[in-house]
């Protein structure tokens, strides 16, 4: 006989609890809480196993771009499983791979026509990380072997992206682990280091960069930015003149830019790409999450002709870049990529954002008046509203309060999965979201906040 869905969920539950590690999770409250058990997904909604739908507010981490299950996207992975699912990428190549590789040279801000594939988000940092100081090494900069980085940045989990993260909370504990990067001051607009706004400051707050740099420019390898929002510190959205600052600060330094488009990328911003959007060409690109639509995991790490044409050289001077993944370029990952980039053509994805994202910026205005709001950050598609005990002083709630996660409850029991960061909640739903579903996630969060600013 078939189990209830009530019964079935209780043994899954159990059996997640028995064997199961989440990640960024603190285990001894999972083990003590209900979670949703998602058993599949249709455009913008989640199923769990007891049927219950949930709208995607955070486009299952980011990664869903036209909604789950998109056909076009379903029928290009279903066809690759009928060629091969995998093969190796080093020694042979295939298909999917190469016309990928000449899409993503396409799009991409001008100058970035190489592309090293990888499988997620840390390792396109990392790569790009190992490729810009390789490469110094190789034009016989040899001194040129730190980074520069900023305060509330987030490039991964790997040890290497670590180093270059500015998130105490996820990174402090690993310090002793990590190489010596520098950090200068993030562009955080509403806690202002330098207590001013935007544009009166003239982006006052780059000057911590500038000083590094000329201070330590000789040493530095690249600068390693995540363009126009430091995603997962909470959503800092920054304004575009920073970014092109930024740029111009690494060309009269001779320091390479890195930029970070694993959060970004891929039409978050409204722009295919945040450098695009602020008109600014990086050496070294870091892809993934939505690379694929969401799909399987696969990343992407593009380099200017400069930086590939360093690594050639005769066999026996080992100049390769000896770095790889076993399933490095995928196919089925790279043919989801390719039904990605299709579909943002043929459903013209981001010329149909121009009306929704004005959408999302009216509805998110009411989020002002919620007592507990201190700020709401938005660009394009990529929300964050700061929770804060007191909107005057902008004090923070306590950890053990857990307010953001008190709210992600709440939109739950409303049908909503958001997700949040600390005392940040974060809108990132898929571009596939209609007006009308944009006016349920605003009501939903703002119902929420106030729910469990109340209980
Ligand atoms: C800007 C940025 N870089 C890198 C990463 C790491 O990506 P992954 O989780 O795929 O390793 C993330 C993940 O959130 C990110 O937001």
């Amino acid at each position: 006989m078939k189990p209830t869905p009530r019964l079935r969920y209780s043994r899954l539950a159990a059996a997640d609890r028995r064997h199961v590690w989440h990640p960024f999770t603190q285990m001894r409250n999972w083990e003590r809480e209900p979670f949703p058990i998602i058993e599949r997904a249709r455009g913008n909604y989640l199923f769990d196993v007891s049927g219950k739908r949930y709208l995607d507010g955070v486009s299952s981490l980011w990664v869903t771009v036209h909604g789950h299950r998109h056909p076009r996207i379903d029928a290009a992975v279903a066809a690759q499983l009928g060629r091969v699912a995998h093969t190796t990428f080093l020694g042979l190549s295939h298909p999917p791979a190469i016309e990928l590789a000449g899409r993503l040279a396409g799009i991409a801000p001008r100058g970035l026509n190489r592309v090293f594939y990888s499988d997620n988000g840390s390792t396109a940092v990392e790569i790009a990380l190992k490729m810009a100081f390789q490469h110094r090494r190789q034009r016989g900069e040899r001194r040129r072997t730190r980074f520069l980085a900023f305060r509330n940045s987030y490039h991964g989990d790997t040890i290497g992206s670590v180093s270059v993260g500015g998130i105490d909370l996820f990174h402090s504990i690993f310090r002793p682990l990590l190489f010596d990067a520098l950090f200068a001051e993030s562009p955080y607009c509403y806690r202002c280091p330098a207590k001013r706004s935007y544009p009166a400051c003239g982006t006052a707050c780059l000057e911590s960069a500038e000083s590094l740099m000329k201070k330590h420019g000789r040493e530095i390898a690249a600068v390693v930015v995540e363009p126009l929002v430091q995603a997962a510190a909470g959503m800092l959205v920054y304004p575009a003149d920073f970014l092109r600052g930024l740029r111009d600060l690494c060309a009269k330094h001779g320091i390479l830019l890195i930029a970070d488009e694993v959060a970004t990328g891929f039409g978050r911003t409204g722009a295919m790409f945040a450098c695009g959007k602020a008109g600014v060409s990086p050496d070294l690109m870091a892809l993934a999450k939505g690379i694929t639509g969401g799909y399987l995991p696969l990343a992407a790490t593009l380099a200017t002709e400069e930086i590939y044409e360093s690594f050639k050289g005769r066999h026996e001077e080992f100049r390769a870049f000896f770095h790889g993944h076993t399933y490095t370029a995928n196919p089925l990952a790279c043919a989801a990529a390719l039904a990605n980039l299709d579909v943002f053509e043929e459903e013209k994805t981001l010329e149909r954002l121009g009306s929704r994202i004005p959408r999302l910026a009216s509805r998110l205005q009411e989020l002002r008046n919620v007592r507990i709001v201190g700020d709401v950050r938005q660009e394009g598609m990529m929300v964050g509203i700061e929770l804060v005990k007191n909107s005057r002083t902008k004090t923070v709630h306590p950890p053990k309060e857990r307010i953001g996660h008190r709210v992600v409850l709440e939109a739950r029991k409303r049908g909503v999965i958001l997700r949040p960061l600390g005392n940040v909640i974060v809108l990132m739903p898929p571009l596939s979201i209609t007006p009308r579903e944009i006016d349920r996630l605003v009501d939903v969060a703002k119902e929420s906040i106030e729910a469990a600013s109340e209980n």
